[in-house]
């Protein structure tokens, strides 16, 4: 294991796109990322997370690691990556908040990754699909699972686990289809995995703030700027179909369904209806 705390660096395993995350970081200023632990390999930095949770790490303790040998995806989905090419992090904010706060903390911290992904791709599309899958080109190339750490009925704190597809330029033949990396989306420019990171945690420092202090509305012109489905036909797990129409207050997905009533879509994934609406 490498670990990094402020003043005090080791990093063998750990690839140099990589190796000056916890200075560019510190240089933002923010709470989010002020003890970043650079790892080789763990089973999911997630995991790591909420151990540093338990054993009373900080708000902001964030675990990036070039390798997950059991990384996890929302819907209890596997998230795979091959070691050194994508930027896999989590993040612990200790948030004090009601359940309700979960869903639009779900969706400022996609918001957020789209954005870091978008700065490290000037010129191209980068969009989200709720709730916070990020996209370019119709393909994933980011996804984010949140995590509660809950007390009762009261969330404590939540671990942002972030995957980012950065210099991958091969996919596994069952999600080749469907995924891309900012490499891939943009040959041209050498992606900085440091660079990123220091992006969504100082966009995600401010946003979490916003969301839990005031709701979605702040962010509701960003969230409705990138939104990959607004005015496509979508279709849920169980079957339902409707065009998205944005998101509501509490980050529920709006669809209109055919016989014109407006539905609230909660949770769940979202399939695009390609060819229609
Ligand atoms: C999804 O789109 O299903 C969410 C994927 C989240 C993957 C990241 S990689 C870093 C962190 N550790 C994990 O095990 N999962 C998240």
């Amino acid at each position: 294991m490498i670990a990094h705390r402020q003043g005090k660096t080791r990093l063998a395993g750990v690839g140099h796109d990589l190796c000056g995350a916890p200075e560019l970081v510190a240089e933002r200023g923010c709470m989010l990322g002020g003890t970043i632990h650079l790892l080789e390999s763990v089973t999911s930095t997630s995991d790591e997370a909420k151990r540093g949770a338990r054993e009373g790490a900080a708000h902001g303790t964030t675990w990036v690691a070039e390798r997950q040998t059991a990384g996890r995806g929302r819907q209890g989905r596997s998230w795979t990556s091959t070691p050194g090419e994508s930027l896999l992090f989590s993040v612990l904010a200790r948030l004090a908040c009601p359940a309700s706060c979960l869903p639009p903390i779900a969706l400022v911290a996609g918001l957020a990754v789209r954005d870091a992904v978008a700065r490290a791709l000037p010129g191209v599309d980068v969009l989200t699909k709720w709730p916070n899958d990020v996209l370019v080109g119709g393909r994933k190339v980011a996804g984010v699972l949140v995590e509660a750490i809950t007390v009762g009925v009261r969330v404590e704190a939540v671990v942002v686990g972030v995957g980012i597809n950065v210099h991958t330029r091969v996919f596994p033949a069952d999600i080749e289809e469907r995924a891309t990396s900012i490499a891939l989306a943009s040959p041209s420019v050498p992606p900085d995995r440091a660079t990123i990171l220091a992006d969504v945690l100082a966009q995600l420092d401010r946003d979490l703030h916003i969301v839990v202090g005031r709701g979605l509305s702040l962010v509701r012109a960003r969230l409705e700027a990138g939104d990959a489905l607004k005015g496509s036909r979508v279709r849920s797990e169980s079957g339902d179909e409707g065009v998205a129409s944005g998101i509501d207050d509490e980050g529920r997905l709006l669809v209109r369904r055919d016989d014109g009533v407006l539905a609230r879509w909660s949770a769940g994934e979202v399939h695009l209806v390609r060819g229609l609406g």
